[in-house]
């Protein structure tokens, strides 16, 4: 996947428009995650740096499109960035109206000077944003000389800003170009893993079977071994015939659990199941807790990965030379939970320091990361969830086709 990129279009005088992904997660008002901001100052950085203009717009949460909602505000957004982007935004970020198609945005991106950023109120308070409306993305193909993609997290959903923006753009002759959080994102989720160096190892896990079920039946294809655990592991052991106690289990999923384990034994690869668990009487925090090998008694329920299995897990990961990580191992939200997660991410580190290329992936997998400090030495974690997850799924992302190739 050859995009044409930020850096190869002149941008001096210019007005830019970039689609960020500031779907940040937020609590009462405040940002609690701003890893997807952080992600994004390299782009603007390099419009700004080089004489542009910067207009940012995103979507944030699911309002109902019918105009502001102070809930989905971008405003608290508006301010990190102003913070993050110091002295290279000299004119700081503008935050003009809480309509993204009204005058007063216009006008303040019709005044912006040298070195200027707007950033746009949520485009989904505009119903067409949603519907892919190409009304609403004439509006904004009108405002920018360029448009750049840098919001990989959204590149699954071909809202109106993701494709038809881009493809009005295209039409009136704007270069359309992937930001270097995009760049990078297609760099590892495509590039290195067609190039994978084997052994290839998939780690997934989460709770749920049917939440997983493409990304296993195409990384089937491509990895040497499956590593799963999380709650989705326990359907696949009842699958096996092993009892699970009072685990989480999808009951509907447990003939397509089997199928997934023929299927990976007929292409020889290799399915890693836990062993041994760590088990609470609830799903609570400070509830009692055992250790079990093997079934699962009544009155019990899993909800992490046992000592031997993290053994087994790590020396699986450690001698690999491609990981792709994708779901917890456990509740890691909630010690002592959190372990099987933990030995899991220490195995991926040692990895990359060994010079395995590794990968990850999904909202948990990276509050994961960002929460043990280890997120730096990944070779990659991706800034998408749904998006990454089809990547994986080998589904095809419909915006990256509005995007000029290299
Ligand atoms: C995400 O975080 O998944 C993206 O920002 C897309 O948001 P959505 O799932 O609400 O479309
Ligand atoms: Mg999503």
């Amino acid at each position: 996947m050859h995009k044409k990129r930020i850096e190869s279009v002149p941008v001096s005088g210019k007005k830019v428009f970039i689609r960020v992904d500031f779907n940040v997660p937020m609590d009462g008002g405040v940002i609690s995650d701003d890893r997807r901001i952080r992600a994004s100052l390299p782009t603007i950085r390099s419009v700004l740096s080089r004489g542009g203009r910067a207009v940012l717009a995103s979507h944030l949460g699911r309002p109902e499109g019918k105009g502001f909602e102070a809930e989905y505000s971008l405003a608290p957004v508006a301010k990190r960035l102003t913070e993050l982007l110091g002295a290279d935004a000299p004119h700081g970020v503008s935050f003009p109206s809480n309509d993204c198609t009204d005058d007063a945005t216009r006008a303040a991106i019709g005044a912006m000077p040298e070195k200027g950023v707007v950033l746009l109120e949520n485009l989904r308070f505009v119903k067409g944003e949603k519907k892919g409306d190409p009304a609403f993305a004439e509006k904004l193909a009108t405002l920018c000389d360029i448009y750049v993609n840098d919001a990989f997290g959204t590149s699954h959903r071909a809202d109106a800003s993701m494709h038809a923006l881009p493809m009005a753009m295209g039409a009136r002759g704007a270069a359309r170009v992937a930001g270097y959080l995009l760049a990078a994102e297609l760099e590892y989720l495509y590039g290195r893993i067609a190039a994978a160096e084997r052994p290839f190892t998939a780690i997934l896990g989460g709770a749920k079977v049917s939440d997983k079920i493409l990304a296993i039946e195409n990384l089937m294809t491509k990895v040497d071994r499956i590593i799963v655990g999380g709650a989705m592991a326990y359907t696949f052991l009842r699958a096996q015939g092993v009892a699970t106690g009072n685990s989480l289990v999808e009951a509907d999923r447990i003939d397509l659990a089997k199928e997934i384990l023929a299927k990976a034994k007929s292409r020889g690869c290799a399915f890693l199941l836990p062993g041994d668990h760590v088990c609470g009487r609830e799903f609570k925090a400070g509830t009692e807790t055992t250790t079990v090998t093997g079934a699962i008694p009544d009155g019990w329920m899993g909800l992490d990965i046992g000592a031997a299995t993290r053994a087994l897990f790590a020396d699986a990961i450690r001698t690999s030379r491609t990981v792709v990580w994708n779901g917890p191992m456990g509740v890691f939200e909630m010690p002592p939970f959190d372990a099987g997660t933990r030995a899991v991410a220490d195995a991926v580190v040692a990895a990359t320091a060994a010079g395995a290329v590794t990968i990850a992936g999904g909202g948990d997998t990276a509050a994961a990361v960002e929460e043990f400090g280890v997120a730096e030495k990944l070779s990659h974690v991706s800034t998408g969830g749904g998006a990454s997850l089809e990547v994986l799924e080998g589904k095809h992302l419909v915006c990256l086709d509005a995007i000029d190739n290299a």
